[in-house]
């Protein structure tokens, strides 16, 4: 499973990227606010720190406008994946990038019906929103594991990249279903260090070795 970092906050990605746990980015426009960073000059850093696919997000909502975007983005650096909402226009715009040999990711997936659009307009990948279905008590999971079948049974090419992710237990569903990629904020992927009885069991063998009165250094 690859591991997609969401977020636009550098000093995280670099973090992480450190120690291997990057493959891709993801930002948009919530997150570049968040950031409080220029569009351009965030994901250039971005995309210098991270060789895999680092998804910048178009505002259009009209397809010529969007195309228009969404070039102006891909110039940036080579690993762009020029993001689209998954709308009517989206989708055509989505054909126009593809079809010109550019990464795109269809963002804003609620349904299976959305994701079988997506992979026949060539999307690389499609993210579907789990968290956001989970809100509205919708099982945001199960969207992927239908998703996984749909794709399976045709040999679409397009990658699921599981997006709005909010907990360690939804990167681990998604893993065990066999979504290609996560999606997570940085603090979802360092939880997944986390065990309480690594606690437990590190500060026992902290006590017992104060008791020693040894030291390694
Ligand atoms: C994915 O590409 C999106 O940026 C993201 O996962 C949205 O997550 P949210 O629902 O937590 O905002």
């Amino acid at each position: 499973m690859k591991f997609f970092v969401d977020t636009a906050d550098t000093a995280a990605i670099r973090e992480l990227a450190d120690l291997g746990m990057v493959d891709g980015v993801t930002t948009n426009p919530s997150l570049i606010l968040k950031a409080g960073r220029d569009i351009v000059e965030v994901t250039k850093e971005i995309c210098d720190m991270v060789s895999g696919p680092v998804s910048a997000e178009v505002v259009a909502t009209e397809a010529k406008e969007m195309i228009a975007e969404g070039m102006k983005l891909a110039k940036i650096a080579p690993n762009i994946a020029i993001k689209v909402p998954l709308t009517w226009d989206g989708l055509t715009a989505c054909k126009a990038f593809a079809s010109e040999g550019h990464m795109v990711n269809v963002t804003l997936c609620f349904s299976s019906a959305q994701a079988i659009l997506a992979a026949k307009a060539g999307a690389s990948f499609i993210s579907p929103f789990i968290g956001r279905l989970d809100d509205i008590h919708l099982d945001g999971v199960e969207l992927i594991h239908d998703i996984r079948t749909i794709y399976d049974n045709y040999d679409f090419k397009t990658e699921i990249l599981a997006a709005s992710i909010r907990s360690v237990n939804h990167v681990i569903e998604c893993a065990k279903i066999g979504a290609d990629v996560m999606t997570a904020p940085p603090a979802v992927i360092k939880a997944m260090a986390n065990h309480v009885l690594t606690d437990k069991g590190l500060d026992q063998f902290l006590k017992d070795w104060a008791k020693t009165g040894q030291k390694i250094l």
